[in-house]
């Protein structure tokens, strides 16, 4: 009998299938090891631990400081107590943030644990959207959401906090976020969010494989996010997947949405002037967009809760960290090679994205010094072509967006390497084709531009608010290619 094409490359998907499985263990099951029921709609953690101590304790784990630190660029787990200054280690994203909450405060990501408190000892100005803040922070969103309506969205974010049953304000993301309670099988609890995006993409949620689901659980949160305003109040939250397909969620698309959808202009960018949306932790939107790891049927929780004894059990780990950090146990699984090995390509791919992505973020910052100039010598009343300017800021939001979508990203690029390069190339190429015809402009309007622009770098890293962060110049990560100080 002939195979055709298709049942032969299927055969052979389930042949690695296999492999990948006998190399990785069968995974556990979920049994309860007490007959315990779980009601329905349990936010409390440690109900569920009752019938599951082992993932309960792995869990409550989230809340404690790493300890050493392994992570080359990953230094939110530094101090245990407070999360890192992002704007320290790349000082070019304060000049660009400057004008809204992330230019005044913006963080490394730390333990699950954490997620509510640290949302409550951030700046205020980072919680102005509302209540919709809670959205991929709490158990209770989902709930708030159905009963409030368009209030949940708008209302301030520390009275929607408040309508929490007060011992649980500060729990992070929980059991009920990833679980059913009745048979413990992985479960969608943001119908309002991740549901309708993947609707909207022609997606039916009901069809994901259990693999697939052990990456759709973290996509409730780990994804980018419009905030639509009205009035300047939210009044709705939505992913920016309309245009894609499921595994090809691209920056392009997403740049699409945001100029399909005026009112997800959430803040005004002091240096243009110009209104611009934000683009946030898009892991899943970069991880599935081809990697080699999601090409060869990964997931997010292969890398970030492996496989671990607990006593006579095999669990799956729910302390869930950086895999750097966890000393490269879950690569493990899947590759031969020792962990120094596996480690140094992290780092080795790092290396690469940090370098062209601070040089993407510096010619970003030095379009929009230039923006500045023009709208200067505007005010002075020269006159400066229509048609250059117009090229230029749609080119600078072009870079914009993508270097700020690579810097949002909280891998480093690791969780898709090639289209990291990709992403930051084009970022580059927009910006220096944005200043070549911002400079053009000026030249026919007389204004003399200086080759290196001066962006008064320190002056946005020291207007940042009432809660200013001291800015800790060691924390910034150097182009380590050594290119930054010839452009820059
Ligand atoms: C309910 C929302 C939510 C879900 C679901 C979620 N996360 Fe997170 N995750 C967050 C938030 C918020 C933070 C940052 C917390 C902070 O900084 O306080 C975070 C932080 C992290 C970190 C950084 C931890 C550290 O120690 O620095 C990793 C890694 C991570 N998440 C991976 C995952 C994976 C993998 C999944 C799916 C198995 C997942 N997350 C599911 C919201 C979520
Ligand atoms: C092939 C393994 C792998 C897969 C699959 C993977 N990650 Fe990661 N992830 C990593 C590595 C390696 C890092 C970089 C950690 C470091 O530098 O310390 C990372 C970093 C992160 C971080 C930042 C951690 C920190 O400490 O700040 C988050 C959050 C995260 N991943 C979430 C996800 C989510 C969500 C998915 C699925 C959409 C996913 N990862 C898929 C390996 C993986
Ligand atoms: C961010 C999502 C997330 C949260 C929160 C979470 N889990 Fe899980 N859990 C998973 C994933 C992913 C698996 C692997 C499931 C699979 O392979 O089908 C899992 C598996 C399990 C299993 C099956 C056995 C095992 O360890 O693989 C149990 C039991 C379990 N979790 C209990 C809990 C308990 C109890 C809590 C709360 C203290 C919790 N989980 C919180 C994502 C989560
Ligand atoms: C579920 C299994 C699985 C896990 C877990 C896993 N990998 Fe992989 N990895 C693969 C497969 C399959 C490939 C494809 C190439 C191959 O066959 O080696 C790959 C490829 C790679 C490559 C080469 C990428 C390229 O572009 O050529 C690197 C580097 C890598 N993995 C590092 C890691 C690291 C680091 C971790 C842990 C954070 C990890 N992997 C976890 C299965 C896995």
């Amino acid at each position: 009998m002939a195979f055709s094409t298709r049942t032969k490359s299927a055969v052979c998907a389930l042949f690695i299938l296999a492999m990948l499985l006998s190399a990785c263990g069968a995974p556990p099951e979920p049994k309860p090891r007490e007959i315990i029921t779980i009601p329905d709609n349990t936010a409390d953690p440690a109900l569920w631990g009752k019938a599951y101590p082992e993932e309960f304790e792995l869990w409550k784990k989230t809340a404690e400081p790493i300890g050493t630190r392994r992570s080359k660029y990953k230094t939110g787990m530094d101090s245990g107590a407070l999360s890192v200054d992002k704007l320290s280690q790349f000082p070019y994203m304060a000049l660009l943030f400057n004008g809204w909450g992330f230019g005044v405060e913006y963080n490394e990501p730390r333990g699950h644990a954490n997620m509510v408190r640290d949302q409550l000892e951030i700046d205020a100005s980072r919680l102005k959207a509302g209540g919709v803040c809670l959205s991929c922070k709490s158990p209770y969103a989902p709930g708030l959401q159905k009963e409030m309506g368009e209030d949940y969205y708008k209302l301030p974010f520390k009275d929607v906090l408040a309508k929490i049953p007060e011992q649980f304000r500060e729990l992070g993301v929980a059991c009920l976020d990833c679980h059913d309670n009745k048979d413990m099988s992985l479960k969608l609890s943001r119908s309002f969010t991740l549901v309708e995006a993947m609707k909207s993409m022609g997606q039916d949620p009901a069809t994901l494989s259990r693999q697939e689901m052990r990456s759709a659980v973290c996509a409730q949160c780990h994804v980018t996010y419009n905030i639509p305003k009205k009035d300047g109040k939210s009044v709705g939250l939505y992913f920016p997947w309309q245009n894609s397909k499921p595994g090809a969620i691209t920056i392009e698309d997403i740049i699409l949405r945001i100029r399909q959808d005026e009112s997800v202009k959430e803040w005004k960018q002091n240096v243009t002037g110009f209104k611009m949306a934000f683009i946030r932790h898009p892991e899943y939107e970069f991880w599935t967009k081809g990697s080699i790891h999601f090409k060869a049927g990964a997931s997010c929780a292969d890398c970030h809760m492996p496989y671990t004894a607990a006593g006579i059990h095999k669990i799956s780990d729910h302390r869930v960290m950086s895999p750097v950090q966890a000393g490269m146990k879950s690569c493990k699984q899947c590759h031969a090679e020792d962990a120094d090995w596996l480690r140094d390509r992290v780092f080795d791919i790092q290396d690469q994205v940090v370098s062209i992505m601070i040089r993407a973020g510096y010619e970003t910052a030095t379009v929009a010094k230039l923006f500045e100039t023009t709208h200067k010598a505007q005010a002075e009343g020269k006159t400066i072509d229509q048609g250059l300017y117009d090229k230029a800021k749609e080119f600078y939001e072009e870079a914009f967006y993508r270097s700020l979508f690579i810097g949002a990203e909280n891998s480093i690029g690791f969780h898709n390497p090639t289209e990291a390069l990709r992403i930051l190339g084009d970022s580059l190429a927009f910006g220096t084709r944005a200043e070549a015809y911002l400079r053009q402009a000026l030249a026919q309007a007389g204004v003399v531009v200086p080759v290196k622009v001066d962006l008064e770098i320190m002056k946005y890293v020291d207007q940042r608010g009432e809660k200013k962060l001291p800015f800790k110049p060691e924390l910034e990560f150097k182009d380590p290619m050594g290119l930054q100080d010839k452009f820059f």
